[in-house]
């Protein structure tokens, strides 16, 4: 492994957060303070940034990652408020609420910081460096807890640098966190739903809805199937999928990796003609889907376990698993 970026410590001061805003713009990784908790930040709308945070952070999976914005005008760019979600923005933004909506035609984040779902969480926070700092950079900041994965979620820039050094570009100190635990995570996808208790109390969220909100899902014993993108669970391509595959068969296309794709395939998209496993993880969700619309088999060709490659395979295994 070649050695990591010194990770420096900034007071957040204006031209710290101005630095900061570059290192984002040049699709580096940035911690930052927010009232909850510090967060990991990259350019949501940059794939290959996305793609070295959720490498930063050794997270074994995809998970879908939360869009920070600075305002629910920014946030109306990337996602649709139904009346229920415009009320909670307007009652808690910004504030330690995250809503999972549908995204907005067009929405510019990356397909995976949603983790490839057709839905996208959304944070406006409520602290002075995390604002400046997105209205400095101006695009959506996909930003998750700055620890380790597996790690507890870091309330100090300390704790961030001894988690995440020469793994991480710059860390903004802005002192303790005030929240200390996550946001409450509600989605808005139809009836509103409670996906992860947090720094906003439920109760608070009732009384403005003047309605109780469905429980998280698997709560309900005989509940049916959710809509798709409702839950972090997982995005499934229509078609099926052969991992591993050494050959192409007659009919199918490819999900290709490397340099040397296989032939016979009806159509091809290939992860990574270099072999590269950042740009591979960029591209995976938008391949699937671009490749899912053929209605044939979709072989995919070995993906290194690798560093990435562990994160690519869990969501091709998941893809591939019989529904
Ligand atoms: O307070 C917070 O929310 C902190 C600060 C940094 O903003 N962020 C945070 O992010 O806790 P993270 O990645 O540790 O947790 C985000 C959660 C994950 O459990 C993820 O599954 C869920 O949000 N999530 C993100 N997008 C989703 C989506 N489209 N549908 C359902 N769940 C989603
Ligand atoms: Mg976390």
């Amino acid at each position: 492994m070649t050695a990591g970026p010194a990770t420096g410590i900034l007071p957040a001061d204006a031209e710290a957060i101005a630095a900061a805003a570059d290192v984002l713009a040049g699709g580096g990784l940035v911690a930052f303070p927010t009232e909850t908790v510090y967060g990991l930040g990259a350019d949501a709308t940059n794939g290959e940034a996305v793609a070295r945070l959720y490498a930063a952070k050794g997270r074994p999976a995809f998970n879908p990652l939360i869009a920070h914005v600075p305002d629910l005008a920014a946030a109306r760019a990337l996602a649709r408020f139904d009346a229920a979600a415009g009320t909670l923005a307007q009652a808690f933004w910004p504030g330690p609420l995250t809503l999972v909506l549908p995204k907005a035609k067009g929405c510019a984040v990356a397909d995976l910081a949603t983790a490839g779902l057709d839905t996208v969480a959304i944070r406006v926070p409520d602290h002075p460096v995390a604002q400046a700092l997105l209205r400095a950079f101006g695009r959506p900041v996909a930003a998750p807890s700055a620890n380790r994965s597996g790690h507890v979620s870091p309330t100090t820039a300390q704790h961030v640098h001894d988690d995440l050094a020469g793994r991480i570009d710059l860390i903004l100190d802005g002192g303790p966190t005030a929240v200390g635990l996550e946001s409450t995570i509600v989605a808005c996808v139809g009836e509103p739903r409670l996906l992860r208790p947090g720094g906003t109390p439920r109760g608070d969220i009732e009384r403005v809805l003047g309605r109780p909100l469905a429980d998280p899902p698997g709560q309900h014993a005989g509940e049916g199937p959710l809509a798709p993108g409702m839950l972090a669970s997982h995005y499934a391509p229509k078609a099926a999928l052969r991992l591993d595959a050494t050959a192409v068969y007659p009919g199918e296309v490819l999900l290709a990796f490397g340099p040397r794709p296989l032939a016979g395939a009806k159509a091809t998209l290939n992860l990574s003609a270099r072999g590269d496993l950042v740009e591979a993880a960029a591209n995976l969700f938008s391949h699937l889907r671009a490749l899912d619309t053929a209605g044939a088999t979709i072989a995919v060709m070995p993906v290194p376990h690798e560093g990435l490659g562990e994160a690519i395979n869990d969501r091709l295994a998941r893809a591939a698993a019989p529904r």
